[in-house]
């Protein structure tokens, strides 16, 4: 284990984004040891991470970031250089109607890790990380103009975002307190492959495929900022290598949509990928009642990171959204898997087994 000049824990990394993360991470580092722990609620699946399973420079560990016993033992075990940490529940939908389990795995289960982080690596941090990827939604809700820049006070308004701005303040609180090295990142809505379909994107996709009824909350007029999810793990990359410690980065695409736009664009996409006839999928959407305190728009300025760090989003989005339908059609099974759930036991037993 000595022979990897890092050993890094990323948390969440079966989860949508943390598998993309762990991917990037494998392939383009083959002399860091990526340890992947996650404890595979439903939004986690290792066959997000079939690709690279077996590879010398990746382990994955079953756990819950909220256990202090399983994360010291880790930490004994594997003697991490840095946390990257994904880890979440992440729906807001779910999150108004259990505020609790937000607060523990968003909250608690953060707290957890950089207690964990102190006690391991002890007065001496010099070259430790802690790396806390955090969202936009911390920022609020904004009027027709404007953009979240590092600077806007938080102002969070559903349990998703409090339970995250939460942690965000503690990530800082350890940093100010105690010395612990970190950085952060806040960034706007993602999409792209192994999105779990209970996010508008997927759902979307999967429902008009299934010629079933498209849910628009309300009157579909709100905006969010979408960001192809490999452009997300690129920037974590970039920010993990070079950002300032104790600092904050956003990310973002400079893209925003009105969701109603957004939905004809893949009902469009997917009319013309089906060989159906133009116009027919748009029929299915159905405005539905709307989401409680339902922010109005999202939109990041990453003007910082790309002056200071020279990131910036590598496609269009219809460019991006095509990738990401031809995927979906692509991949039924992973869909019905991630759906049923069966094919997450499977591979945790697979593992338990080895
Ligand atoms: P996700 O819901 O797809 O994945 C979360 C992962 O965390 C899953 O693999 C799950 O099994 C794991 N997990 C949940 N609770 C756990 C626990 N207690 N212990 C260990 N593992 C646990 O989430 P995502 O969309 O990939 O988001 C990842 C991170 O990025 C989150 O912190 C989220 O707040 C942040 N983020 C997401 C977006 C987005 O658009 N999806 C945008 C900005 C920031
Ligand atoms: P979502 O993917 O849940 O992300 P977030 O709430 O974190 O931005 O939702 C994106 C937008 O789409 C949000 O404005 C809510 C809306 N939405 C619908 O209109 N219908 C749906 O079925 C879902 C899941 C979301």
């Amino acid at each position: 284990m000595n022979t990897f000049s890092k050993k890094i824990m990323i948390t969440g990394g079966a989860g949508f984004i943390g598998s993309h993360l762990v991917r990037l991470f494998v392939n383009n580092y083959p002399a860091y040891l990526v340890v992947n722990l996650d404890a595979l609620t439903y939004a986690g699946n290792l066959e997000n991470l079939r690709d690279v399973e077996g590879r010398v420079n990746y382990v994955f560990e079953k756990g819950d970031i909220l256990d202090e016993a399983r994360i010291g033992e880790l930490f004994g075990k594997y003697q991490f250089d840095a946390v990257i940490h994904l880890a979440a529940e992440s729906h807001v939908d779910r999150s108004i109607k259990d505020p609790l389990a937000f607060v523990r795995t968003n909250v608690l289960g953060t707290v957890t890790l950089l207690n964990a982080c102190r006690q391991y690596w002890g007065k001496d941090m010099k070259g430790k990380l802690f790396y806390h990827v955090s969202t936009d939604e911390v920022y609020g809700s904004l009027g027709e103009t404007g953009f979240f820049t590092e600077e806007t006070a938080y102002d969070p308004r559903s349990p998703y975002s409090a339970s995250k701005a939460s942690s965000d303040h503690f990530v800082m609180a350890y940093h100010h307190t105690y010395g612990l090295p970190v950085v952060m990142s806040n960034c706007s809505n993602n999409y792209g492959s192994h999105h779990f379909p209970e996010k508008l994107i997927p759902l979307m996709i999967n429902n008009i495929k299934n010629n079933k009824s498209l849910p628009v909350y309300g009157k579909g007029e709100n905006v969010r900022d979408w960001l192809f999810v490999e452009d997300h793990a690129r920037a974590i990359d970039t920010i993990f290598h070079k950002g300032n410690i104790g600092d904050k980065y956003n990310v973002g695409g400079f893209n925003e949509w009105k969701n109603i736009d957004l939905v004809h664009l893949l009902c469009r996409i997917m009319d013309k990928k089906l060989g159906r006839p133009e116009g027919s999928s748009a029929k299915l959407i159905t405005y539905v009642t709307d989401r409680p305190g339902h922010d109005l728009r999202y939109a990041i300025d990453a003007t910082k990171l790309n002056r200071e760090l020279g990131w910036k989003p590598s496609l269009q989005f219809e460019e991006g959204l095509e990738k990401t339908v031809d995927w979906y059609l692509q991949n039924e099974e992973w869909v019905r898997h991630v759906t049923s759930g069966d094919y997450q036991h499977y591979y945790a037993d697979q593992y338990a087994k080895r």
